[in-house]
């Protein structure tokens, strides 16, 4: 089974990202083995301290390595997408080896799937700036991208509900991901 790892891009307890994952990786289950990457405690980026590779980042970049695929889950913040997520990102797409251009890292050529739940415009701008970003830094964005419009009940109860075209939407984007991972 291919190995897919699940990015949420929001830390907050009761998060509507993190929820929409739960749901992806049940559409998954048994076709995928599914893990939740932890970047917490990555440090911001810094290039005095890019070698030797720290600990914290060389575990992250591990992890993303050892994935077939990385599937992230993020709210839009202001227009974009959320400065932690920027921040991973930057740490990915830098070679382990100062200087060292030549060598893949470990985001290069990585299938990347994007979805996000947010207000009125279901993150529309922050997939489009990732998708922008992604494709930058040599990852290989799938096409196929749910956004979720929060339904205003979500914002009274914390819990995510979904339309069933958004549960659709989910459900295929998944099938293209395995469809890709798989091929
Ligand atoms: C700093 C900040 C900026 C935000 N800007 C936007 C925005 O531009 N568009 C949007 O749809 N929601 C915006 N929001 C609202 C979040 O997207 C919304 O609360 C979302 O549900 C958070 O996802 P989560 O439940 O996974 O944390 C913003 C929230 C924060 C904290």
């Amino acid at each position: 089974m291919k190995k897919i790892l699940f990015v949420v891009g929001s830390w907050r307890e009761k998060s509507f990202n993190r929820q929409l994952a739960k749901k992806a990786e049940a559409l998954l289950q048994g076709k995928a083995e599914v893990k939740y990457l932890d970047y917490a405690a990555l440090p911001f980026v810094n290039q005095d301290k890019e070698a030797p590779e720290q600990a914290e980042v060389a575990r992250v970049r591990a992890e993303i390595a050892a994935a077939d695929g990385v599937w992230i889950f993020t709210p839009e913040y202001n227009f974009s997408y959320p400065g932690h997520v920027k921040n991973l990102l930057d740490w990915l797409s830098r070679p382990v080896i100062p200087m060292d251009y030549a060598t893949p890292t470990c985001i290069n050529g990585k299938p990347v799937a994007l979805s996000g739940a947010g207000g009125k415009a279901a993150t529309a701008q922050c997939r489009a700036k990732l998708t922008e970003l992604l494709t930058f830094i040599k990852a290989d964005v799938l096409p196929e991208q749910t956004g979720i419009a929060l339904q205003p009940e979500c914002w009274t109860t914390d819990v995510l509900l979904l339309t069933d075209e958004d549960t659709q939407h989910l459900a295929a984007e998944a099938e293209a991901f395995l469809k890709k991972l798989n091929a």
